[in-house]
């Protein structure tokens, strides 16, 4: 990782995964090329979820794989957990009192996770998230909250997220100069999509992605899935 000049950061639902030949193509793009593209997974889902996923899909094991909306990190071959990562986050992060405060409020649902360093919901009335927002912030309690397919409500840690959870990957391993894709299909996505990296937002993201203003760095491809990411990666890289 440390000497990566090529650096694919992508979420996988909806994004690297969702179509197999648009899949296939990709990595047969990348075998070609005369440089290597390392792998970052970027998921909303817990570790045991993301290692199932890569099974079934049969994807090349990633360098770095970025669980839970960005609140855990696995490293290298062995996918060994970062625990400066996890300690880090550790810190601030009240689990159960955030529990306690979603059960007062009625609408929202509990993903039933087997983790703790995120809590998730279901709510499909974007009122009850602002009620939740608001409960949790009179409680004082430090969170970041992301909604996405106007479905899943997810808090975590303040200093967390995909976006943070990638910039942390980069400066430890100092990949500021290598060329950098990131892509991403919905809300859980933004984050990591508008730090000013080349970015693409594949051609079937959520409403939600859509709705994020222009920017340079953020291309927004005609193609779904997999394709959406090779298309940006020839118009930021090969054209
Ligand atoms: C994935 C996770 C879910 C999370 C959602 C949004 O679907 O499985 O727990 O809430 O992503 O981040
Ligand atoms: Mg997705």
């Amino acid at each position: 990782m440390h000497a990566a000049t090529h650096l694919l950061a992508t979420d996988l639902d909806g994004t690297l995964v969702g179509d197999q030949n648009s899949l296939q193509m990709l990595l047969d793009f990348y075998t070609n090329q005369p440089y290597d593209v390392s792998l970052v997974y970027i998921t909303g889902r817990h570790y045991q979820s993301a290692l199932t996923l890569i099974d079934e899909e049969n994807l090349p094991v990633p360098d770095v794989l970025i669980t839970d909306v960005g609140t855990a990190i696995y490293i290298g071959e062995s996918l060994a957990p970062d625990v400066v990562w996890s300690q880090h986050l550790e810190q601030s992060w009240m689990p159960k009192k955030i529990d306690a405060i979603a059960r007062q409020i009625s609408g929202l649902v509990s993903q039933e996770l087997p983790i703790t360093n995120r809590c998730s919901y279901y709510a499909t009335d974007p009122t009850v998230v602002e009620d939740f927002r608001a409960a949790l912030d009179q409680a004082e309690v430090s969170y970041k909250l992301i909604y996405s397919g106007g479905r899943d409500v997810d808090i975590l840690p303040a200093g967390s997220g995909k976006g943070q959870a990638l910039q942390y990957i980069l400066n430890k391993y100092q990949l500021d100069d290598a060329k950098l894709l990131v892509a991403g299909d919905s809300g859980n996505d933004a984050e990591m999509l508008t730090m000013g990296f080349p970015s693409v937002i594949v051609g079937n993201a959520q409403p939600e992605l859509l709705e994020q203003p222009h920017h340079p760095s953020i291309y927004r491809a005609t193609e779904s899935y997999a394709g959406g990411i090779h298309e940006a990666w020839r118009y930021f890289y090969t054209d």
